[in-house]
């Protein structure tokens, strides 16, 4: 009797240790380090979506992040922006000419490959504080996957921009959808990401 006990606490040990080595091949499967969402975003007052939690940008690089299972950099302001959606199209036009600083840094970028660089589109173009990312670190014979949200621009040629500022990084195709989208219809937001990211063997 005791070793019948004692074969099946054996079987049950060894049940438990198959079912924990394969959640651990697919946590390595699944390890994309070498992917960063970077992405810059604000909550407060934004167009045609009220005043908002989080921003719409922010929504959509959650969405990727979880998808690839990515690490993430928000690019910030070492000032604070307005909250008021005036208040950014002042702000957003003075930093034209004044760019901003940005807060924090990447830490190890050289380990990235792949970098999911998401913005909202400000004046048809890049926000000045995303060209300032771009200027700040060595993007060479990296990819650069540009996404947006947007009120009706797209992506407004943005990925050209990207590529005038890093010209030996490869850009991957964008990724373009309204903000109300984002912010209002996450159904239809993550079926949208998951069909480019899947389109383009990200996923
Ligand atoms: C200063 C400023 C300029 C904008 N310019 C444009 C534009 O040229 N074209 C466009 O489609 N949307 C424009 N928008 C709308 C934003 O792109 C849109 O609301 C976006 O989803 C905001 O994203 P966020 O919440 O991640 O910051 C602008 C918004 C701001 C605040």
């Amino acid at each position: 009797m005791k070793k019948k006990l004692l074969s099946i606490c054996s079987l049950f040990v060894f049940c438990i240790a198959m079912t924990s080595c394969a959640e651990n091949d697919t946590e390595t499967e699944n390890d994309n380090t070498n992917i960063l969402v970077a992405y810059f975003s604000l909550a407060g007052e934004q167009y045609d979506v009220g005043v908002i939690e989080k921003g719409n940008t922010e929504i959509i690089a959650e969405m990727i992040a979880d998808a690839t299972n990515a690490d993430v950099f928000k690019i910030e302001s070492t000032e604070a922006y307005p909250t008021t959606y005036d208040g950014l199209l002042d702000v957003s036009k003075k930093e034209q000419t004044e760019p901003p600083q940005i807060a924090g840094t990447v830490d190890n970028m050289e380990n990235y490959d792949t970098i999911f660089l998401g913005y909202p589109i400000w004046w048809g173009d890049t926000p000045t504080i995303v060209n300032v990312f771009l200027q700040s670190y060595d993007f060479s014979d990296k990819t650069i996957v540009p996404f947006c949200t947007h009120s009706g621009s797209g992506l407004s040629g943005t990925d050209g921009t990207i590529s005038e500022l890093c010209p030996d990084s490869t850009i991957g195709e964008g990724f373009a959808i309204l903000g109300s989208t984002a912010q209002n219809d996450r159904d239809e937001a993550k079926n949208s990401v998951t069909e480019w990211l899947s389109d383009n063997g990200y996923i």
